[in-house]
């Protein structure tokens, strides 16, 4: 049953019934093409029947080394950036309890998280850190040559080896890459690394239902097969339908496209739920790699309410009019606790004592939306019943689905991300790297 609810009512202040509808045509095709393999970027459409070839095997072997890394460790530090890091830390996030404290007392590591960043500080911390704990690592990176997880690996590998020493570290690292290709394979093979393989159809962003998310899930003590078999409902109901009318996923895909076309250029992705913020950003990604290009693309941005309400919930309300924003709404929240009454009511709450705070939470959210909508702001919603393993696999294949189908209305690549080798030209140039003199001399003129 496909659990996800898609309410656009709040959008036709700024376009019309019909000028989403008249996307129906273009969806049918941009469905056809994502199934049938035949779209732009075509040889990385593997995503999309990643539910379904998925086999049972590979689920089993992924069980095994996580038992293994579990029993091991009382940290786990997955080592990523971009596609290589925020589906995995997305639904760990969105599952986990949020302190620490209590996430320790689950049984599971704690995953911690290192090669998305470049700080020095950061990695000093994380390596005092690992001086006391039991820890593995997982190394996730495709291409095998990213500089930020090959940084962190470098000094990460060192320390595990003086800890452990180099034949017992051996057993207590994973790598996720290539099949054949990059450093890290190369590495992996020369010291005997247990490895699992990123498909070559599959980039980065769309590689949370492959080893890239599904290791790390699985370590965290989270279900991975009921994570697919969530995102495989989706995969069959996308299969079946592509009507704006019937699909979730097409009616997103048009109302935002609908909405891009009225000046709408900025979408807030809002969530009412502090452990979803890593959804957000996971969101953020995808869409704004496989859009944001050719000068053309919505920007995704995230908020977090009611915190942000408190903060850029004044800029939404009443700045530059060029936003909508998407609610990822959660029907159900998984305890309850009520209000209390008190005699004294000096802060005069006790008109919503007895209720639980999940009610005050969806009447800010109501609130809010009317608000924003009454201020210019579309407001678009998706639902979900709870936050679950097979909810969020719903609505990652909701989202990556949507993704490609809104790149190829924009005539873009959705599957490519060639804007993102600028940075790293320049600091190439900047540090020197052989092979890069040219740049370099160009880049200090610049100075
Ligand atoms: O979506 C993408 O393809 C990128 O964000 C990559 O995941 C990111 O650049 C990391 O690449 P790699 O896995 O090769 O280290």
């Amino acid at each position: 049953m496909i659990n996800i609810k898609f309410d656009y009512e709040k959008a036709f202040d700024c376009v019309s019934k019909k000028e989403i509808f008249d996307f129906q045509v273009q969806i049918t095709q941009h469905f056809k093409a994502i199934k049938e393999k035949t779209g732009k970027g075509n040889n990385f459409l593997g995503w999309a029947d990643l539910p379904s070839k998925t086999g049972k095997g590979l689920l089993k072997k992924i069980d095994n080394s996580a038992q293994k890394l579990q029993t091991l460790s009382e940290v786990n530090v997955v080592v990523g950036i971009g596609g290589s890091y925020l589906g995995a830390r997305a639904v760990i996030e969105a599952l986990s309890p949020h302190f620490n404290l209590l996430k320790r007392k689950l049984g599971n590591p704690v995953i911690v998280f290192a090669g998305n960043n470049i700080s020095e500080d950061y990695l000093a911390e994380l390596l005092q850190l690992l001086d006391e704990k039991e820890y593995t690592l997982t190394v996730i990176s495709k291409s095998g040559t990213t500089t930020e997880p090959a940084i962190a690996f470098r000094i990460l590998k060192n320390h595990i080896e003086k800890k452990y020493g180099k034949y017992a570290a051996k057993e207590r690292i994973v790598i996720i890459t290539d099949k054949v290709k990059g450093a890290l394979k190369q590495l992996a093979d020369e010291e005997g690394y247990e490895t699992f393989v990123v498909p070559d159809d599959v980039g980065g962003r769309y590689s949370v239902l492959s080893p890239v998310g599904l290791l790390p899930i699985a370590v965290a003590g989270y279900n991975i097969w009921q994570l697919l078999e969530g995102s495989l409902e989706m995969e069959n109901f996308t299969a079946v339908s592509a009507k704006i009318d019937e699909s979730p996923v097409a009616a997103y895909a048009a109302v935002r496209n609908a909405l891009y076309r009225k000046g709408k250029t900025i979408e807030i992705m809002v969530n009412f739920e502090p452990r979803l913020f890593y959804f957000t950003e996971w969101w953020k990604q995808l869409f704004g790699e496989s859009e944001g290009k050719e000068n053309k693309g919505i920007f995704p941005v995230g908020a977090n309410f009611t915190t942000d309400l408190h903060s850029v919930g004044q800029y939404i309300q009443e700045g530059s009019r060029s936003l909508f924003e998407t609610v990822l709404s959660v029907e159900n929240s998984n305890s309850e606790l009520l209000i209390p009454y008190d005699a004294l009511n000096l802060d005069k709450l006790n008109y919503i004592a007895g209720k639980p705070i999940h009610e005050v939470n969806h009447m800010a959210e109501l609130g809010t939306s009317i608000a924003h909508v009454d201020g210019g702001v579309p407001n678009l919603k998706l639902s979900i019943p709870e936050i679950s393993e097979y909810n969020l696999g719903q609505i990652i294949y909701f989202y990556e689905m949507a993704c490609a189908v809104s790149g190829y209305i924009l005539d873009v690549n959705p599957f490519n991300q060639p804007g993102v080798e600028a940075y790293k030209r320049n600091m190439f140039a900047l540090l020197g790297k052989p092979g890069f003199e040219n740049e370099t001399e160009l880049i200090r003129k610049k100075l």
